[in-house]
């Protein structure tokens, strides 16, 4: 596993799972094996509504609490001072935890400011150990960044956002880069949106490597310094996703990489 280094030194896996639509008896089960086959990073969220199912493979796993890093999100119904705090007590309460390792704000809402000032709070009560958002990009994220250092608060630590070979945010990154903010990709095989596992230039650069397609879009992100959370609910594709650290794409591959990058969201929700 490579790492990324939050201010404090504290490392994030670059790899972690995602938990999207992960859910019920079957969620479990899927949780329980990628904890097994070696992630120790669950990306979860309140609007996932199965912060109880993580909490469930967590205690089956036989891990211990400071083995897994766990991340959630706070969304709309948390959208406020007083609701985000209550917000993590709920989070915290369906994950069965004292504490999560990260919590973001899920989305831009206009209650952000309120929101972030819950965070910065709830990190000083040790009840998230970092902070920070998702789907912050653009002027909304250079507004943000600008009020935080005119009210004197922290900045989010981490932001999560859409990333992938078709899009990998460039304009965003430099911001984030720049402000010493860890980046991390959701949807790195864009939920299917693409043809992304039979892309030729992934697909080549896999040969030479010995690596699928897959693995090939992962590396590039984390060559660029993005962390990444893919999901799946095969034990196979679990473990290839994981088993990205031993080859290296060199410049080459980088570029014909980079030329399938579109400049736009697959997604357009912001
Ligand atoms: N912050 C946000 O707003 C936001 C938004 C969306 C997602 N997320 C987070 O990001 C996570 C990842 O995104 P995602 O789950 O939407 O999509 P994804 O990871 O981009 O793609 C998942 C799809 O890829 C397939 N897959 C995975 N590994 C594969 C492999 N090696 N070969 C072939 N197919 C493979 C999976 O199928 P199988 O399951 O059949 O293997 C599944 O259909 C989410 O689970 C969630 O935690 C966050």
């Amino acid at each position: 596993m490579e790492y990324g280094l939050f201010g404090n030194d504290d490392r994030l896996p670059m790899i972690g799972f995602g938990t999207w639509d992960v859910r019920g008896r079957a969620g479990v089960r899927t949780l329980v094996e990628a904890l097994d086959v070696g992630y120790r990073l669950i990306d979860t969220a309140h609007m996932y509504a199965n912060e109880h199912v993580v909490g469930e493979a967590l205690r089956a796993s036989g891990l211990t609490r400071e083995d897994v890093f766990v991340t959630t999100k706070l969304d709309r119904p948390y959208a406020g001072y007083d609701e985000a705090l209550a917000g993590c007590d709920h989070s915290l309460r369906e994950l069965g935890l004292d504490y999560v390792d990260l919590l973001l704000i899920h989305e831009p809402y206009a209650q952000t400011r309120d929101m972030w000032r819950a965070l910065v709070e709830l990190r000083e009560q040790g009840k998230a150990r970092h902070i920070g958002v998702s789907n912050f990009q653009g002027r909304f994220l250079t507004d943000f960044l600008a009020w935080c250092d005119t009210e004197g608060l922290p900045q989010p630590e981490l932001d999560q956002i859409e990333a992938h070979v078709y899009w990998t945010q460039a304009s965003t990154r430099e911001v984030l880069e720049q402000r010493g903010i860890l980046v991390q990709a959701w949807a790195p095989f864009t939920e299917g949106r693409r043809r992304i596992f039979s892309e030729p230039a992934l697909v080549e650069v896999g040969r030479r490597h010995g690596k699928t397609a897959a693995q090939v879009a992962l590396r590039y992100l984390l060559q660029l310094g993005v962390a990444v959370v893919p999901k799946s609910s095969h034990r196979q594709r679990m473990a290839e996703n994981l088993d990205v650290f031993d080859f290296e794409l060199d410049a080459d591959d980088m570029t014909r990489i980079a030329r399938l990058d579109e400049g736009c969201s697959l997604f357009g929700w912001y």
